[in-house]
């Protein structure tokens, strides 16, 4: 038997749609959201996401702001435009991408954003209420996969979940969802003694390792929903000319036949993460504007 898969751009595209006609709704009252990205250097990968991200705000009905600085950017200069940005009554949102370049403290950087602002939520003060329970801005890519799961089990109570990865990104507040929706949670990497035997204990089986085709079919419980947050660029299969392909942490071929479900890379969990950041976004401008919070587009 072949596992069902979970189409996440059909999700997103879902969700983007509801995030557009609330959007079309605040604008009627004079509020438009605004997100602004900043991208330090020429990451070409950041580069592509960037794009993306400004091309689907402005589709959602939101004005976006782009800052573009070179590589060499001080970490004054940084911390001075996060500042403006703070400031600034018409940025909801903020959005440092990450990787930055070597000379720059990231968790200095991203905890110089204004938290009610931080769409992200890496600031520190969303980890740690995110982890205590309180009402925090909830990271894009976790909360994306989330809502995929919701939407295909229903109840995730008593369930056995397992996180492979521990990265602030991914791993570590997707733990913390899991245990909010009262999983049994455990979270492995790649020093997990004992992994494919952990793996194997998963009814739900989250991959953010950052490993092409890490975890092969031979390690998923029969049955078990598979979201694989993997995005890696391979070579292509014999002698590497040619045409690069997008995989992800998961062996797909081997895992999709023991598998009850199954995010594909790519369109899983990848365009879920843009849409989130935009549910984000509104969220952020409800907030800070004092409207209903808009928490049903993301339940
Ligand atoms: N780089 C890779 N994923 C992300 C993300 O979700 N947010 C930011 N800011 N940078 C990233």
């Amino acid at each position: 038997m072949t596992a069902a898969l979970l189409d996440g751009k059909a999700f997103a595209g879902k969700l983007r749609g509801r995030i557009a006609a609330r959007v079309a709704e605040m604008a009627a009252q004079g509020i438009v959201p605004g997100l602004a990205v900043v991208l330090v250097g020429e990451d070409p990968a950041s580069q592509v996401y960037v794009r993306s991200k400004a091309r689907q705000t402005v589709e959602c009905g939101m004005r976006s702001f782009e800052h573009r600085l070179p590589a060499e950017t001080s970490e004054a200069a940084l911390l001075g435009l996060i500042a403006r940005l703070n400031a600034d009554p018409q940025v909801h949102g903020i959005l440092v991408q990450l990787p930055l370049p070597a000379h720059l403290d990231a968790d200095l950087v991203i905890n110089a954003i204004a938290p009610e602002k931080d769409v992200d939520g890496f600031h520190i003060s969303n980890a740690g209420k995110l982890a205590t329970g309180q009402r925090a801005m909830v990271p894009c890519t976790p909360l994306g996969c989330l809502m995929m799961l919701r939407d295909h089990l229903g109840d995730l109570s008593g369930k056995s979940a397992v996180v492979v990865g521990r990265s602030n990104i991914v791993g570590k507040p997707m733990a913390q969802l899991l245990l909010r929706e009262s999983c049994t949670v455990t979270v492995a990497h790649s020093r997990t003694a004992d992994l494919a035997d952990t793996c194997r204990r998963a009814d739900i089986l989250v991959a953010a390792v950052g490993r092409p085709q890490m975890i092969p079919g031979a390690w998923v419980k029969p049955g078990a929903t598979v979201i694989d947050v993997g995005i890696n660029r391979i070579p292509p299969p014999g002698t590497g000319e040619g045409k690069t392909r997008l995989v992800g942490d998961v062996d797909f071929a081997s895992a999709v036949e023991v598998a009850g479900a199954i995010t594909p890379v790519p369109g899983g969990v990848g365009p879920m993460t843009i849409a989130c950041l935009l549910a984000n976004t509104l969220t952020a401008c409800a907030r800070i504007h004092d409207l209903p919070d808009p928490a049903d587009l993301t339940a």
